[in-house]
C-alpha cells in the first residue's frame, strides 16, 4: 500500500473511531406515559400557516389527490400496470409516486406537478431505501447485530445523500417490527426482538436520513414501518393474523415507533395484518387513540401496498368503497396502491360517512411533510448531484465498518492446539467452497433495487486478493438450492487437497428472505447440509460462515464444525470484511439481536420473557434434565429451554472478564423515580449509577458489547426476567481493563403496569452487566414505596 494511501486509511479510522466508538448513553424517551407527545419538526407554526393557507384554496377532488399514491417503475408488490401518471398529476389527482426510475423521470413528474397541476402542490417521492441506496449497507438485522448506532446512523445518511441525488426524498424504512420468530422472512428487515435496541436502531436510522433539517436537499423522510404487530405474524406466515394485548403492545411492539416518531420522523406506515381482530390499516386503536391521541403524532400515516383494498379479503368491508370509509375514519392518510381514496373517498365526504374536518386532516398531514421537506421552494432534483463514478472511498469504508461489526462469532473452537480462527497470516492453501463464496449478488440481501452489479465483492475475490489465486482452491460444491453428485465430489477433493477449509453456506436472499420469504424448514436449502457434512468429514480444521436472514437450525453444524461465522448478508464490502475478520485484522464484534434456537419447536424464543409459575431451574430459559425430579416445571420432555446461543451473544478473539456490578444506591423511592419520570419524561436525572470492571484477559485488542439489563419482581404485573436497559461498545486493549458506568434514569425501572400506565412500582430489581442475556451475576435492590 502507498504512503498516501496508508495516510488516508489512517485518516478515515481515527475518523471513525472518534465519531462512532463507544456509544454514548443518550436518555431514551421510549416508554412514553400517556400523553407524552412526540417531538416533531412539522408541529412548526410557519409551516402550519402555509398549509392552511393552501388548503383554504383546494377543491375536494385536489384534496383527495394528495391522498393518493401510486407506483410508477418497476413494482415491489403485485403491479396494477396503470399508466397515464403525467395527466392525473397535472390533473391535480396524485399527491406521491414511488418507485420512480430515475432522477430524470422525478424531475418529470415533479414537472407535471408545479408547472402543470393548478395548485403547484409538488410530489412526494419515496423508495424502499432499506439498507442503503447504491451502497448497499448489510441487510438490517446485520446492522442492528453491530449494537453500534452510530455506524447504523452513517449507513443511514449515505442512504439518503445517494437516494436524494436521483430525486427520492422519503424512504420506506427503518422497518422496526419487533420480532420473535425466525420463520418470518422479513425478520431479516428488523431489529430483532428488543424493544429497548430497537429504538436505539429506530432512531439512529431517522437521525441518519432525516439529517440536521428535512429541508436539506440531502435529507429524506423516514417512514417507520409496519405499524404494528406485523412481526407476530402467526406461525411466522408472511401476512399473517396478530393478537398482541395492550400489555404487550405498550411494552413490546409500541417504543421502537415511538422511538423513530420523538425522533422526528416525519411519516409512519400502516401493517398489512390484522391485530386483535381489526386489520392493522383500519385500527382506530392503534392509528388514532395511540398515535393522534397519546402521541399527539403530527406526521403522515401511508398505508402499506394495497393493505386498503386488502379490508375487503381481511372480511371488515364488502367493498372497495366501505374499506376507504372505515380505513380513513380510522386513521389511514394516504392510500399506496390501492386506488380506492381516488375512486370513492370525495363520494365519501358528500355523503358524509366521512367528515371533511377528518379528510382536511389527513391532506394537512400530507402537506406538512411536503412542505418541512422543502418541496415548494424547491421541487427539482440537481441532476448533476448523482455520482455515476466509483463509490467513494467514505462510502466504502462505512460499509466495511459496518459489515465487520456485524459478523457474529458463535464458536472458534482449537484445532491442534489453537482456535481456528482468525487464521494464520502464514497459511498455505485454503480450499473456499461453497454456493455463496462468489455470488456478488446474494450480497446485497434484499431490498437492495438501487445495488450495482459490479459494485459488490465477493469473498473469493477478496480471498485470492489476499491470499493469491494459486493459495485458493474454490469449489462451489452446488447452488443454493441444488448440487450434482460431481459437485460434492469436487469440493470434498479441495478440502482434503488444502490446510484449511472455508464453507460459505446458506439461503437465497431474494427467494427465502423478505416479504413473502418465509420459512418452514430452517436448515440449510438444497444438499447444502450433505455438502457440510461430507466437506467436515476430512477432518480439516473448517470455518462455517453463514449467509443469512435469519438464525438458522443448525445443531448438526454447531456439534462438528469448529468455527462457525455469521455474517447476514453484508452488502458491497462483503469479501473485505470478511477476510479482513478471518484474518484477525478486524476481530468480529458483533452480537445476536436475536435468540438463535436449537430447534423448530422452541419457537417463539425470546430472551425477555416472562416466567412460568414453574419455571425450570435457576430460569425458564435455563437448560434442565430430561429426567428425574424436576418432571413438572416447564420445559420440554425432548428438547431444552434455553436457544442454542442467546440474545446478546457473540464471540471475539480474546475473552472478557466481568465484575458483578456495583450500584450508588441500595434503596431507590418509587415515588421520587415517578416526580422524575413525569418531569422529564425519562430523559433527565440519573437515578442509579451502575457500575462493572470488564477485563480483556486475552491476547489481542477487541470491543466489548457491555450489556446492562434489569429485571423486577414483585410488581403488579409480570416483568420479563431480565431486559435491556442499556449498553455500550467499549473497546479494550490486550490485559486492559476499563470501569464501565452505566448512569440509569427513572425509565429503566418503569414498565406498563396493571391499569396499563407507565410507572415505576415498589419491587426488587436486580441489575445484571454482562456479555449476552445469559450470564452475568445480578446485584439485587430495593425499589421501596
Ligand atoms: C410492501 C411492504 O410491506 C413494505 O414494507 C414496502 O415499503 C411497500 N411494499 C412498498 O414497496
Amino acid at each position: 500500500m502507498s504512503s498516501k494511501k496508508i495516510c488516508c486509511r489512517l485518516a478515515i479510522l481515527v475518523f471513525l473511531a472518534t465519531a462512532f466508538s463507544s456509544f454514548a448513553q443518550t436518555p431514551q424517551r421510549d416508554a412514553p406515559f400517556r400523553g407524552q407527545p412526540v417531538r416533531s419538526s412539522l408541529a412548526d407554526p410557519a409551516i402550519e400557516q402555509k398549509v392552511n393557507a393552501l388548503l383554504k384554496q383546494m377543491t375536494l377532488e385536489e384534496k383527495v389527490g394528495q391522498l393518493v399514491q401510486y407506483s410508477v417503475g418497476t413494482a415491489t408488490g403485485p403491479g396494477t400496470g396503470r399508466t397515464g401518471y403525467s395527466e392525473m398529476i397535472a390533473g391535480g389527482q396524485v399527491g406521491a409516486l414511488f418507485n420512480v426510475e430515475n432522477v430524470q423521470q422525478v424531475n418529470r413528474f415533479q414537472h407535471d406537478a408545479v408547472e402543470k397541476s393548478r395548485l403547484h402542490i409538488p410530489l412526494l417521492i419515496g423508495l424502499d431505501v432499506i439498507h442503503g441506496y447504491r451502497t448497499t449497507m448489510p441487510v438490517p438485522l446485520a446492522l442492528a447485530s453491530t449494537w453500534d448506532p452510530p455506524i447504523v446512523e452513517r449507513a443511514a445518511r449515505i442512504a439518503a445523500q445517494e437516494a436524494s441525488a436521483d430525486g427520492v426524498r422519503w424512504t420506506f424504512s427503518p422497518m422496526v417490527d419487533i420480532t420473535r420468530d425466525p420463520r418470518w422472512g422479513r425478520i431479516i428487515e428488523g431489529a430483532g426482538e428488543d424493544p429497548y435496541l430497537g429504538s436505539a436502531m429506530a432512531r439512529a436510522y431517522v437521525r441518519g436520513y432525516q439529517g440536521k433539517s428535512l429541508a436539506a436537499a440531502d435529507s429524506i423522510a423516514a417512514c417507520p414501518k409496519h405499524y404494528v404487530g406485523y412481526g407476530a405474524a402467526e406461525a411466522g406466515r408472511d401476512y399473517n393474523t396478530t393478537e398482541i394485548s395492550e400489555h404487550t403492545l405498550r411494552e413490546f411492539y409500541f417504543p421502537p415507533f415511538y422511538a423513530a416518531l420523538d425522533e422526528g420522523s416525519a411519516t409512519i406506515m400502516s401493517a398489512f395484518n390484522t391485530l386483535n381482530g381489526v386489520p392493522a390499516s383500519a385500527n382506530a386503536f392503534t392509528l388514532t387513540q395511540i398515535l393522534r391521541k397519546e402521541w399527539r403524532f403530527p406526521g403522515l400515516v401511508d398505508s402499506d401496498w394495497t393493505s386498503l383494498g386488502e379490508l375487503v379479503a381481511h372480511g371488515i368491508a364488502n367493498d372497495g368503497k366501505t374499506a376507504a370509509e372505515k380505513a380513513i375514519n380510522a386513521g389511514v392518510d394516504m392510500d399506496m396502491e390501492s386506488n380506492l381514496y381516488h375512486e370513492h373517498l370525495a363520494e365519501l365526504v358528500k355523503s358524509g360517512k366521512v367528515s371533511q374536518g377528518t379528510l382536511d386532516e389527513a391532506v394537512r398531514r400530507a402537506l406538512r411533510v411536503k412542505f418541512a421537506l422543502g418541496l415548494f421552494e424547491k421541487p427539482y432534483t440537481d441532476e448533476s448531484r448523482k455520482n455515476n463514478g466509483a463509490l467513494p472511498a467514505e462510502s466504502l469504508e462505512i460499509a466495511r465498518t459496518a459489515a465487520q461489526r456485524s459478523l457474529v462469532l458463535l464458536k472458534n473452537d482449537q484445532v491442534t492446539g489453537h482456535s481456528v480462527l482468525p487464521l494464520g497470516q502464514g497459511l498455505q492453501k485454503v480450499a473456499l467452497i461453497g454456493p455463496l463464496a462468489d455470488d456478488a449478488g446474494n450480497m446485497a440481501g434484499s431490498w437492495a433495487g438501487r445495488a450495482e452489479q459490479g459494485d459488490a465483492i465477493t469473498l473469493k475475490a477478496s480471498l485470492t486478493q489476499k491470499l493469491g489465486a494459486a493459495n485458493v482452491k474454490y469449489a462451489k460444491g452446488g447452488d443454493i438450492k441444488n448440487a450434482t453428485d460431481a459437485q460434492i465430489t469436487e469440493a470434498v477433493a479441495a478440502a482434503n487437497d488444502a490446510d484449511v477449509v472455508i464453507l460459505a453456506l446458506g439461503e437465497d436472499a431474494g427467494t427465502m428472505t423478505g416479504e413473502a420469504g418465509s420459512r418452514a424448514h430452517l436448515d440449510l436449502p438444497g444438499r447444502q447440509q450433505e455438502l457440510l457434512e461430507k466437506v467436515a468429514a476430512t477432518g480439516k480444521p473448517t470455518v462455517l460462515i453463514l449467509f443469512s436472514g435469519r438464525p438458522l437450525i443448525l445443531p448438526w453444524a454447531f456439534q462438528h464444525v469448529p468455527a462457525v461465522l455469521v455474517a447476514w448478508f453484508p452488502g458491497v464490502q462483503a469479501g473485505p470484511a470478511l477476510v479482513n475478520t478471518l484474518f484477525g485484522e478486524t476481530p468480529p464484534t458483533g452480537k445476536l439481536v436475536v435468540s438463535w434456537p436449537h430447534a423448530m419447536g422452541q419457537i417463539p424464543l425470546y430472551y425477555n420473557a416472562l416466567s412460568t409459575g414453574r419455571p425450570a431451574p435457576k430460569t425458564a430459559l435455563t437448560n434442565v434434565p430430561l429426567n428425574g425430579e424436576d418432571k413438572y416445571v416447564s420445559r420440554y420432555v425432548d428438547e431444552q429451554n434455553g436457544p442454542q446461543f442467546p440474545f446478546g451473544y457473540g464471540l471475539t478473539y480474546t475473552q472478557f472478564s466481568f465484575t458483578k456490578p456495583d450500584i450508588s444506591a441500595a434503596h431507590l423511592s418509587a415515588r421520587k423515580l415517578n416526580e422524575e419520570l413525569r418531569k422529564s419524561a425519562g430523559s433527565g436525572k440519573t437515578a442509579l449509577t451502575v457500575t462493572a470492571s470488564v477485563t480483556n484477559t486475552g491476547k489481542v485488542a477487541a470491543e466489548e458489547v457491555v450489556q446492562l439489563y434489569v429485571g423486577l419482581r414483585g410488581t403488579s404485573v409480570e416483568e420479563p426476567v431480565r431486559a435491556l436497559k442499556a449498553f455500550q461498545r467499549v473497546p479494550l486493549a490486550a490485559g486492559e481493563t476499563k470501569k464501565v458506568t452505566f448512569d440509569l434514569g427513572s425509565e429503566a425501572f418503569a414498565f406498563w403496569n396493571i391499569q396499563n400506565e407507565l410507572e415505576i412500582e415498589p419491587s426488587k430489581a436486580n441489575i445484571w452487566v454482562s456479555p449476552d442475556s445469559a450470564s452475568g451475576e445480578a446485584v439485587e435492590f430495593e425499589i421501596g414505596e
